[in-house]
């Protein structure tokens, strides 16, 4: 989807795009993406990429968003195919375009994806800030999810 008067263009990534991709996520983190961050990223990248899609945006000269949408496959039952649903992740606009309609523009790409794919449900966990966003899409809060914590954290 090309936004030209707006001034950017929204696409699926791929391999070629990996290092670009490894540079905004460094810049979304206010960091330089340096050798061993772009090599960690490039790991992670070929690990995921069967069963993961990342849609950018690019401005004139770099990436300026990104969305990533995991795909999971239900366990088939007999007479049930597996049913697929995705969870999206590393939503992200360039601090300097945003309320553009960026991310809207891209997670409208990722739903339309998801849909064609018959997936039966999108499952996020939203930041503060972006509950407006998802609201907006038709996302609701579900109290069918529970959560355990790993890492120490509550
Ligand atoms: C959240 C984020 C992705 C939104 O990106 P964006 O391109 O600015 O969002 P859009 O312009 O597409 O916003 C679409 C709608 O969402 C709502 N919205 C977006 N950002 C909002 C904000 N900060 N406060 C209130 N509403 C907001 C508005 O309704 C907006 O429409 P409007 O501008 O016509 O009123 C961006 O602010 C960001 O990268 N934040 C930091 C990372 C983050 O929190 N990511 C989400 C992780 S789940």
């Amino acid at each position: 989807m090309t936004s030209p008067d707006a001034g950017y263009a929204v696409r699926l990534a791929g391999a070629d795009d990996i290092a670009a991709v490894a540079g905004a996520r460094a810049r979304w983190r206010e960091h330089e993406a340096d050798d061993a961050f772009v090599g960690e990223f490039e790991r992670w990248w070929l690990e995921t990429e069967d069963r993961r899609r990342t849609w950018i945006a690019l401005g004139s000269q770099r990436i300026i968003g990104m969305v990533s949408m995991t795909v999971f496959t239900r366990m088939p039952s007999p007479g049930e195919p597996g049913k697929q649903w995705a969870y999206v992740g590393q939503v992200w606009v360039d601090p300097a375009y945003r309320r553009m309609g960026i991310a809207r523009t891209m997670m409208t790409e990722a739903i339309a994806w998801a849909r064609h794919a018959l997936m039966e449900r999108i499952v996020l966990n939203p930041s503060e800030m972006s509950r407006p966003l998802y609201a907006g899409l038709g996302f609701r809060s579900a109290a069918d999810l529970l959560r355990l914590d790993l890492d120490g954290a509550s």
